[in-house]
């Protein structure tokens, strides 16, 4: 895959089309206008709907759903209720850097969301890019936004990723052929791949996922979309989840962290937690990317091979073991 990739086909979505018709014509009774013209938006790696939709009486949104008994549907409804507790927040200056949604609602076995439509496209990572210095100022705003977090019984980081976020020791338990590098690791890899954990607590919603077909281009600012992940914790943790994209986009390891050097969030991190939280997700993408596809997703896998490259690349930067 190249950068572009991740925004343009690695997905399979159902159309506006082969929606059942009480879902379709829900739309009309909550929005108040049909939807004239639909097209299907082929980022990300759900097999929910995403489409950018016209109404009849002109107005832009977009709408994401899935049926209530489709495994992505507990993945959607979260995101619902991120989005609507964002959307209850008391103003605060600067504001949540997220699409307005406009409202979720159940209807013909489907849980659709409609959010105000981004027409910017996704951010460009590569270096030297115009976005950068925007998509920083995303990262630097969440935590000004979201800490506390606007769901304050939203489950820890920890709790949530503390079970499956790491693979090291799972591959040295199974024998798994590796690299020559991982291989010559393996046993320190897998001492320190949950380290992170003790440092991962905080009041800070989390957004876990912001890659460049998570976040869109409005006015020059960049807005993160998809929030389907609930839990709370550190502010490191957004520009953690962040380096390994950059680095995918073509920076070194170094010129990835020297972008967010400066995020108070990151700065304040302990160097021995990142340095963890870089072999764990290094870990989790290696073994995840053996395991078979999940039904209707063909492309996660592949694009989890590459990301354990990209993941070994930065522990190999940060740990300096050669
Ligand atoms: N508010 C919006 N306005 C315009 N386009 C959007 C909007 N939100 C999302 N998109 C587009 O639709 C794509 C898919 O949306 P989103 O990432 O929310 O779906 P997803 O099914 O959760 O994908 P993933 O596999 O990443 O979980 C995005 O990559 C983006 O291109
Ligand atoms: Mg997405």
């Amino acid at each position: 895959m190249t950068t572009d990739d991740l925004s343009s086909r690695t997905s399979v979505r159902p159309s506006w089309d082969e929606l059942p018709l009480p879902v379709r014509d829900s739309v009309q009774a909550v929005l108040g206008s049909p939807v004239a013209n639909a097209r299907t938006q082929t980022g990300g790696f759900s097999p929910g709907l995403a489409v950018r939709a016209t109404l009849a009486d002109g107005r832009a949104v977009f709408l994401k759903g899935a049926a209530t008994d489709h495994p992505v549907h507990s993945m959607y409804a979260d995101e619902a209720a991120i989005n609507r507790s964002l959307r209850r927040q008391a103003p605060v200056v600067p504001v949540v850097p997220v699409p307005r949604m406009i409202d979720s609602w159940e209807a013909g076995g489907w849980l659709l969301m409609a959010f105000e439509d981004i027409a910017g496209g996704h951010p460009d990572l590569r270096p030297g890019s115009a976005d950068l210095p925007a998509v920083m100022r995303l990262l630097d705003q969440l935590p000004k936004t979201v800490s506390p977090s606007p769901i304050p019984d939203a489950p820890t980081v920890a709790a949530v990723l503390g079970g499956g976020f790491h693979g090291w020791q799972a591959l040295a338990d199974q024998l798994a052929d590796l690299d020559p590098w991982s291989a010559r690791h393996l046993e320190q890899l897998a001492a320190v791949e949950r380290d992170w954990l003790g440092e991962s607590g905080g009041d800070c919603l989390l957004h876990v996922d912001l890659r460049a077909d998570n976040m869109l281009m409005r006015d020059g600012d960049a807005l993160a979309v998809d929030w389907a992940h609930l839990h709370q914790g550190a502010a490191w943790l957004d520009p953690a989840f962040l380096v390994p994209q950059l680095i995918r986009a073509g920076h070194t390891p170094a010129q990835a962290e020297a972008l967010i050097a400066d995020l108070p969030a990151w700065a304040d991190a302990p160097p021995a937690a990142i340095t963890s939280f870089a072999a764990a997700q290094a870990g989790y993408w290696e073994r995840s990317s053996r395991l078979p596809a999940p039904t209707g997703v063909p492309y996660l896998r592949g694009y989890q091979a590459d990301m354990a490259a990209i993941g070994r690349t930065w522990t190999e930067y940060r740990t300096g073991w050669w």
